[in-house]
């Protein structure tokens, strides 16, 4: 059964309390909530996830089976971590880059992402909402996605 996941980088354990002027007051745990019972409702399976660990983020990112769909806020990884940049060319899973903040109307560091690169696009300043776009746009596309592939598997049956 293909997934939507959604991995979240480090610090991102603390939203709801870190920042709040910056990053809101929803905690981790409720916007996950959010986004699973938002995939459900659309009949796809949602996990989300979290680490402050770089190479286990990049394990996870490896395990993905090529039928995922994925959601990745890489937090301070953005900006410093070519590995991750790596992992995702590596597996060419479609993803999006998500951030709570708008990282081009912030410090300059944060304005380079070394992550977008390898991703469908970047959503980003929208607060929770770039997650929900996300999940949005993630939900149509695996729904796309299903479609083909039953197609492709009626026309190779001969049933179309
Ligand atoms: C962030 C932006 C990053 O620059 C920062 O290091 C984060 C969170 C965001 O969601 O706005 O930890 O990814």
């Amino acid at each position: 059964m293909s997934k939507i996941y959604v991995f979240h980088g480090v610090n991102l354990h603390l939203l709801g309390v870190r920042e709040p002027d910056i990053y809101g007051r929803t905690s981790l745990e409720e916007l996950d909530k959010k986004l699973t019972s938002m995939g459900e409702e659309n009949g796809a399976q949602v996990e989300c996830r979290q680490t402050n660990h770089e190479g286990e983020m990049i394990d996870w990112i490896t395990s993905l089976k090529p039928t995922d769909f994925l959601i990745l806020n890489p937090a301070a990884w953005t900006h410093s971590s070519y590995a991750i940049f790596d992992a995702l060319k590596g597996v060419q899973i479609p993803t999006l880059e998500v951030h709570l903040s708008n990282i081009h109307a912030r410090e300059s560091f944060r304005s380079n992402s070394l992550i977008t690169g390898a991703c469908l696009g970047q959503i980003s300043g929208l607060g929770t909402d770039s997650y929900l776009l996300a999940m949005a746009y993630a939900i149509e596309f695996q729904k796309h996605r299903q479609s083909e592939e039953v197609n492709t598997t009626e026309t190779a049956n001969g049933s179309i």
